[in-house]
């Protein structure tokens, strides 16, 4: 300010302040064609948390036109107009050109940035809304024509999004240093191809990433673990990657800084200054293929890099000088690569890994045999697993930037020639050996002890062998579980033995019937929890301990046993997070069991209509426990191999793990007993008063979309905290008729659990109510799919169809149907049904 006499700058910072407070009282967020933004003035979005206006950064005395935190002092700078061309002075202004453009001119008229695009109307308007977004748009609010969020700078923000359905998307770069806002050496961004991941550039090369994202935490992030609701804010909406906050007065910001590192931080009110939450690359281990090709690095202690099994360091001088970029390689080629027709066939070796290599092929709906054949079918491939919620991922080329944390990791199946496996053989022979024995000692250790206590009374404890015989079964059931990658519940040595018996593939587990007898006493009435449309259930405890649920089936339609068997085979291939596990079934004679792992929070309606135990569901679990039935139901419907419609979706069969998280239960069991119209024994319409759609109730008819009706029954009774059927005591008809009338008067809240009510988020339950009647309208052809039922639970602000009046449920209570089924009863009658259901794919 050297040109300024001293008068001038008092003046000048006298107006200056006068200017600032007019702005301020006056909460100015915009400007229209023919306003400008001088030097020294700045827009302010309504929640006064950004502001938009000249600055320089630290240590320069060059001028930009940059939106910061207007709470947080000031800092940092989120986004930069003229990043490439600074102004010299501070004669700059922020404008509207003569064509309608946004522009930065310089003092001498000189336009040094333009937004290219403009209103043709010629009366634009730009706003700095809350949340950050500097918006171009017609005056009529209608149309955007520009918005900065679609152009960010370094930053990223809550609810900005970014494509992430075409490959490499670079939409951030860093700046050049801490006071040159121009373009930097980095650049970050997200890859979808195979997952999606987030990815830090160092020019075109890789210097970071996130590892795979799994629908819930990106999976090579050490500090990401999976929390009861999952929710860390990102999301994945039609295609766009964004991150929504869960209270919106919150500031979080995502910065990649100029010197490489990612930064994400959170504002702290109170201490007045930003945290950082996470920083990556965090270290070494972090930075991109650190270990080379075929290397895993461990972060802890010290960084430290070791090869894959039948793998030795391709330069081992610098390897054991620590320098480990050369990577590893085979100590065996592969039989496809020797082109030895008449060696012995490549096999697979099973490993854990936290982060998974990049460059992953991935298939959906890919079962996991078919997964290794994919992977042996080609020479190049070097490894392939099978990951819940992404598939089944083939490495085709070198395994790059492999990681270990510390956690559980995911099951991958590595490559080998046959003859790296002999040793191992061995090995694991000798470790079911000891486990073997070590079982048979606790067996036995058990048995004596049990002997002890019931003294005199007639023991229905199997003989040791037999308990032996189902410890290994026990072991095969993780096997058929190995989609679950994340069950921390797989203990110590049944996971030792996984590692080396992976070789067949899986088989479900087959109980004999002592043995399940002594794990539920012998089926005693205290062990009973409950009893279903299709048998008893009770609680059982392997000798291991493990808890269990037994479901004693009631006899079936005939069925041969074959055909149950294999029935029970395909169902134990259903693997998915919400659904029940099954480990194992038990067949002898006329008694069917299945086995499955326990529950210890018991059902749904346990909590949900139990005024109790009501208050512990508040909005955040209730909705979470909604999207978890929508994606076990989406499952059935379309992601596994079988299409499954569970034909008795309701509260009861929703069973909640420890941390609340539903799991579906049941699915598969008309297939069991539904099955074949050839067989003597009547097909049976399978359901519950009140869950069943119109079409399925009254004329035997179904598809998904019985199920989805099922659904919209079940969310609205998550919602309400009510039950259904309790309605016909009252005035009104059903649920869903006193849904349908206060949604249509505009009341909907009203039917909101006055537990959660004031509580709850009003938009996300409106939304949830909605939909839910968009899945109990009278027609099938109606209702939406699970798929979009999903996309319309997880977008934020989505456009919803509007329902159609139910007049099913109306039109029963004239029929009085509550004489024919009995309250809440499940019916079971001989209704010839068509069977639309079994489509193998
Ligand atoms: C800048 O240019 C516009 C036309 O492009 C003109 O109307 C205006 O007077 C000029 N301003 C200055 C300060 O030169
Ligand atoms: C506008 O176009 C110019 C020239 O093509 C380009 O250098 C500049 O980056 C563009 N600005 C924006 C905001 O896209
Ligand atoms: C203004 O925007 C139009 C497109 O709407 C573009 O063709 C024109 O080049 C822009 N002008 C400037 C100065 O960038
Ligand atoms: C545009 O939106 C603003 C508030 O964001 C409102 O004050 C204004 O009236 C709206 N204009 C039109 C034409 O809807
Ligand atoms: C950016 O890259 C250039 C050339 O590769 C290098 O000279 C410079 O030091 C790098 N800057 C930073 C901040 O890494
Ligand atoms: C959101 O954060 C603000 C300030 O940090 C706090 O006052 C408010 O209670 C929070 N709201 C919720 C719903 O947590
Ligand atoms: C802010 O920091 C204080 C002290 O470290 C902490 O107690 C408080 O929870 C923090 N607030 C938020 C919103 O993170
Ligand atoms: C994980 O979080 C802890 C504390 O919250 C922090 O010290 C550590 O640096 C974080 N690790 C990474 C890799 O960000
Ligand atoms: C590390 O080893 C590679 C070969 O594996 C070599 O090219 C490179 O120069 C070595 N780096 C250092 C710092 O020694
Ligand atoms: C493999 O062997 C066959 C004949 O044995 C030969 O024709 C073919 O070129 C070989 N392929 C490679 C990749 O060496
Ligand atoms: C094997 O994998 C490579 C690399 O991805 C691919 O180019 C090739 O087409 C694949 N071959 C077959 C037979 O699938």
């Amino acid at each position: 300010m050297a040109f300024m006499s001293k008068k001038s700058v008092f003046l000048f910072s006298f107006f200056y302040s006068l200017f600032s407070l007019v702005l301020f009282c006056h909460g100015i967020d915009r400007i229209t064609q023919g306003q400008s933004i001088r030097d020294g003035e700045t827009l302010v979005s309504v929640d006064e948390n950004f502001e938009l206006g000249f600055f320089s950064p630290e240590s320069s005395s060059l001028r930009y036109v940059g939106i910061r935190y207007h709470k947080a002092q000031g800092q940092p700078v989120i986004w930069v107009a003229n990043r490439e061309k600074p102004i010299f002075d501070t004669e700059g202004v922020f404008t509207f050109g003569k064509d309608g453009n946004l522009t930065v001119k310089d003092g001498n008229n000189i336009s040094v940035w333009s937004s290219n695009t403009s209103v043709p109307s010629g009366d634009g308007v730009a706003i700095l809304e809350k949340g950050g977004n500097l918006k171009l748009l017609s005056s009529d609010n209608k149309t955007i024509y520009w918005e900065s969020f679609k152009h960010p700078t370094d930053t990223f923000l809550p609810n900005m999004r970014i494509l992430a359905s075409s490959g490499e998307q670079k939409p951030f770069t860093s700046w050049k240093s801490a006071s040159d806002p121009s373009l930097g050496n980095f650049s970050m961004g997200v890859d979808s191809n195979g997952a999606l991941q987030i990815v830090i550039w160092e020019h075109s090369r890789r210097r970071w990433r996130s590892g795979y994202w799994d629908e819930r935490i990106f999976q090579g992030v050490p500090n990401m673990t999976l929390v009861a609701n999952y929710r860390y804010g990102f999301k994945y909406i039609d295609n766009d990657f964004t991150y929504t906050l869960s209270n919106s007065s919150d500031l979080i910001r995502f910065q990649i800084r100029w010197d490489g590192i990612e930064e994400q931080s959170r504002w702290n009110e109170s201490e007045n200054k930003w945290v950082p939450i996470q920083q990556q690359p965090a270290n070494n281990c972090e930075l991109y293929n650190y270990c080379g090709n075929f290397g895993i690095c461990t972060a802890l202690p010290n960084p430290k890099c070791t090869c894959m099994e039948g793998f030795d360091p391709r330069n081992p001088g610098q390897w054991t000088k620590g320098n480990w970029s050369g990577g590893c390689v085979r100590k065996t080629e592969l039989q496809c690569q020797r082109n030895i027709s008449t060696a012995e066939q490549d096999g697979f070796k099973k490993f854990r890994c936290n982060k998974l290599p990049d460059f992953a092929s991935v298939y959906t709906g890919v079962l996991s045999e078919d997964c290794e054949k994919k992977c042996l079918s080609n020479c190049s491939c070097n490894a392939y697993a099978v990951v819940e919620n992404i598939g089944c991922m083939i490495w085709n080329g070198d395994l790059i930037d492999m990681q270990n944390f510390g956690k559980p990791g995911n099951a991958m199946n590595l490559r080998l020639a046959a003859s790296e496996f002999d040793g191992k053989r061995l090995s694991a022979a000798v470790i079911a050996l000891i486990v073997v024995a070590g079982v048979v000692f606790l067996a036995i250790s058990v048995w004596l002890l049990w002997c002890l206590k019931r003294k005199l009374k007639v023991s229905v404890l199997p003989t040791p062998t037999s308990v032996s015989l189902m410890r290994k079964n026990e072991i095969t059931v993780s096997d058929v579980s190995k989609s679950k990658e994340y069950s921390s519940e797989m203990s110590g040595p049944a996971d030792l033995v996984i590692e080396g018996s992976q070789v067949n593939g899986p088989d479900l587990p087959l109980f004999n019937f002592n043995s399940v007898a002594a794990a539920t006493n012998n089926f005693s009435e205290e062990n009973k929890l409950g009893q279903g449309g299709f048998g008893h259930v009770y609680k059982g405890k392997l000798p291991g301990g493990e808890e269990i649920a037994v479901k004693r089936l009631s006899r079936i339609s005939g069925q041969g046993l074959e055909e149950f068997k294999n029935e029970i085979i395909l169902i134990a291939k259903l693997q998915h997070r919400n659904l029940v596990r099954l480990l194992g079934c038990c067949i002898q004679g006329e008694e069917k069991m299945l086995l499955y792992e326990y529950m210890p929070n018991k059902s749904l309606d346990f909590f949900l209509f139990d005024p109790a135990k009501q208050a512990l569901l508040d909005w955040t679990k209730r909705f979470n426990i909604i999207e978890g039935i929508a994606r076990g139901l989406l499952y059935l419907h379309r992601d596994s191999r079988l299409r499954i419609i569970h034909r008795d979706l309701k509260a009861s069969n929703i069973l909640l793990d420890e941390e609340l998280n539903p799991k579906i239960s049941d699915f598969g069991m008309a297939r069991i007993f539904g099955g074949n119209q050839n067989e003597l024994n009547t097909n049976r319409v399978v359901g519950t008063y009140g869950y069943m759609s119109p079409e399925y109730a009254m004329e035997g008819l179904f598809s998904v979309k019985s199920d989805v009706y099922s659904f919209g029954v079940l969310l609205l009774e998550i919602v309400s905290g009510r039950r259904n059927t309790s309605f016909r005591l009252t005035d009104h008809v059903s649920l869903i008729a006193y849904a349908w009338e206060l949604w249509h008067e505009d009341k909907a809240m009203e039917l909101v659990d006055p537990l959660i009510r004031d509580s709850c988020c009003k938009n996300e339950v409106l939304k949830c109510i909605q939909v839910g009647m968009l899945c109990v309208q009278d027609s099938a052809v109606h209702r939406p799919t699970m798929s979009s039922v999903i996309l319309m639970l997880e977008s934020s602000s989505p456009t919803l169809p509007l329902p159609r009046q139910p007049t099913y449920t109306s039109m029963r209570a004239s029929i009085d149907t509550s004489e024919i089924y009995p309250e809440g009863q499940e019916i079971v009658s001989s209704n010839d049904v068509t069977v639309t259901m079994i489509v193998g794919r």
